[in-house]
């Protein structure tokens, strides 16, 4: 089984946290579409053949293709690959997009799961960070796609912003107790290059929320979820009725995916590879019959270190016993002094070794630990 991740590369504007490329225009956009479309066909055979289980559309922002065009590039996975019976097919969207003919419009050719960029329910953090909607028209867009029919409904909340201290939080958090959700996406605002907020920090006019402070609102969010019946099965990622996403979760569980569109990355075990990101130059090179592309050929020393860093984020874990099939004796034997020593964060039961939850915060520090 594996996945297939299309990058949008169009926004509406940009916020100033957001460092995943886009332009805030819409030029070239139907180009762009006939260009992801010929790009599935010249890379056909990346991913061997295998069964599609996910698709999901990522950005940038999806939400701004019109209906045909979502449809016209499913519709060429579709005639290129076969596809599961229950597949996954997710699409980011803003909630400033989702009126009533949108959401039936993509009800209606297949998407069955929403991921919705919430990031704030309270109008002075949201226009803080630069973004479109207000926290009413964020609530009614959850709403408005329950009511069309969508049952797998995502949405994504930011911690650790400056200005949005506790007690915001905290509201953020009650705020979405009635949503009608079965995932919750909540990563801590990270600095990234070449954003809004990363020229203000370099000219001393933003500084970052103190780590005890975003980790004691990451505290608050693990501990609402709990009481709000979700499941915690990924660092930032949390579900109810076991809806994880299945789509990351083939990232975190190291399957093989293809990524098609400027920026988008592709994974088969051996190579990690990554498309230009720069949308004419992309658009040029795949209307010329060619994909402009870095390739990363991977050591094994860097899939055992990856293996850990994304498998160590999951409920999960990592399986010693697959482990064994495919890293050096030596290798093991320093993962194993290592789990010893951290025994006092981890899970370990059948050959299997988690992160203990009330020591996720830390994991980075920990797996670091665990590399070669
Ligand atoms: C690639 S964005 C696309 C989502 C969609 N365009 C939107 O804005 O709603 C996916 C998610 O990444 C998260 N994100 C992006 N940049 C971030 C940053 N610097 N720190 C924390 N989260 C970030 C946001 O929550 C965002 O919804
Ligand atoms: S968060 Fe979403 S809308 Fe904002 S710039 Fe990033 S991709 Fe675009």
């Amino acid at each position: 089984m594996s996945s297939i991740y299309i990058h949008i590369p169009f926004c509406h504007s940009k916020c100033y946290y957001c460092g995943f490329h886009s332009v805030a225009s819409c030029k070239d956009q139907s180009k762009m579409v006939d260009a992801i479309c010929k790009e599935l066909i010249l890379r056909s055979d990346f991913l061997n053949g295998k069964t599609i289980e996910t698709i999901y559309f990522g950005g940038g922002t999806p939400s701004i293709l019109k209906i045909e065009e979502i449809e016209k590039i499913l519709n060429q996975i579709k005639s290129i690959h076969t596809i599961v019976d229950n597949p996954e097919i997710s699409l980011e969207a803003n909630p400033e997009d989702l009126n009533k003919d949108f959401l039936i419009g993509i009800k209606n050719i297949g998407i069955n799961r929403l991921s919705i960029g919430i990031q704030s329910l309270n109008d002075d953090i949201l226009k803080f960070i630069n973004r479109r909607h207000t926290a009413k028209e964020a609530i009614e867009a959850v709403c408005l796609a329950k009511e069309i029919g969508f049952d797998n409904i995502s949405i994504d909340l930011i911690y650790g912003i400056p200005n949005q201290d506790n007690s915001i939080w905290e509201e953020n958090l009650r705020k979405i107790e009635s949503l009608p959700i079965s995932h919750l996406s909540s990563y801590c605002l990270s600095i990234d290059d070449n954003t809004v907020f990363s020229k203000k920090e370099e000219r001393g006019e933003f500084s970052q929320m103190p780590e005890d402070e975003s980790e004691m609102q990451y505290r608050m969010l693990v501990e609402w979820t709990k009481k709000n019946g979700f499941e915690h099965y990924e660092i930032s990622n949390f579900c109810r009725d076991g809806l994880i996403s299945r789509h990351n979760t083939a990232y975190w569980q190291d399957k093989p995916y293809l990524g098609i569109g400027p920026a988008a990355h592709s994974y088969n075990i051996e190579t990690r590879q990554w498309n230009c990101s720069n949308n004419p130059k992309y658009i040029k090179a795949i209307e010329g019959g060619h994909i402009a592309n870095e390739i990363e050929e991977r050591d094994l020393d860097v899939q055992f270190n990856e293996y850990l860093m994304t498998s160590l984020r999951t409920k999960w874990g990592i399986n010693l016993k697959e482990m064994e099939e495919r890293f050096p004796k030596a290798w093991l034997e320093h993962l194993s002094k290592k789990i010893i020593k951290f025994k006092l964060h981890l899970n370990t039961s059948d050959n299997k070794v988690s992160i203990k939850e009330e020591s996720l915060f830390i994991s980075d520090e920990i797996i670091a630990e665990f590399f070669i």
